[in-house]
């Protein structure tokens, strides 16, 4: 990875004004195959999906596939590359490590403690998403303000300290909601199933679930940890 030798502080007022399309074309324009786009299917990730598709056919877009997603997640995972006539680059668990922990400390350790739970997120996404940023110097995430306590500083562009200086773009960090769904809707992109079913936000099966109404939209997500630890390292500061 090579530092990207850009004034993030005059870029981070400049994009505040500017819209998501925008912050991806200066992304794909200045950094072209060194940005790559993180994509989980969520709802903010389908917007981003059909962006790129459209202004950077040839970008990339990566998951990190768990091994314990949804199967609603991977209809979507089809349905778009099918749609945009791309291919979103899996990036899986390395087996032996999976192997390990499951033989230690049982199939579904991550219920059993704070910690066990982030060795699971740690094997099966952060190691994962280290081979995938070889080469990278700056990644896209569909991180929003208002989705969590833990998010409400996110800016469309940062210094990602906790990933050795790379650049961190979120072009939907101002976003709301309802912009994200007026988007889906207007564009006619291919959501998760499982939005319709009140799964407002989206990660490995066995660690979410439907949220009541009035909830907090990560309320589905680890449900059974309190809300300042429900980050699974991936977005650290
Ligand atoms: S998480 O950290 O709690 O899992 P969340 O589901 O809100 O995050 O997603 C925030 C952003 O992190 C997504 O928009 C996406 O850019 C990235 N992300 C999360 N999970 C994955 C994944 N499995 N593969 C790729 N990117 C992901
Ligand atoms: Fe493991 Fe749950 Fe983290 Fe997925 S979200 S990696 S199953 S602890």
């Amino acid at each position: 990875m090579e530092k990207v030798n850009v004034d993030v502080a005059k870029l981070e007022k400049e994009f505040e004004t500017r819209s998501a399309e925008d912050v991806l074309k200066w992304a794909f324009d200045t950094l072209k195959d060194k940005v790559g786009f993180a994509n989980s299917f969520g709802a903010e990730d389908v917007v981003l999906t059909d962006m790129i598709a459209k202004i950077w056919p040839k970008g990339k877009i990566f998951t990190l596939d768990t091994g314990r997603l949804p199967y609603e997640t991977y209809e979507v995972w089809d349905a778009l590359e099918e749609k945009y006539g791309i291919r979103i680059e899996p990036y899986f668990p390395d087996a032996r490590c999976v192997e390990d922990m499951v033989k230690q400390h049982g199939i579904n350790c991550f219920y059993k403690s704070v910690d066990l739970r982030k060795l699971c997120c740690k094997i099966r996404k952060i190691d994962p998403l280290r081979r995938a940023f070889a080469g990278l110097d700056a990644w896209i995430t569909g991180l929003r303000r208002a989705q969590a306590v833990t998010r409400t500083a996110v800016h469309k562009i940062e210094i990602d300290e906790a990933n050795g200086g790379m650049l961190k773009l979120n072009p939907l960090a101002d976003w709301s909601e309802k912009d994200v769904w007026d988007y889906i809707k207007k564009h006619k992109v291919p959501y998760n199933k499982l939005h319709d079913k009140n799964y407002p936000s989206i990660g490995c099966a066995p660690c979410t679930r439907a949220v009541k109404p009035g909830e907090d939209i990560r309320a589905g997500r680890w449900w059974w940890e309190s809300p300042d630890t429900k980050e699974c390292g991936l977005h650290k500061k």
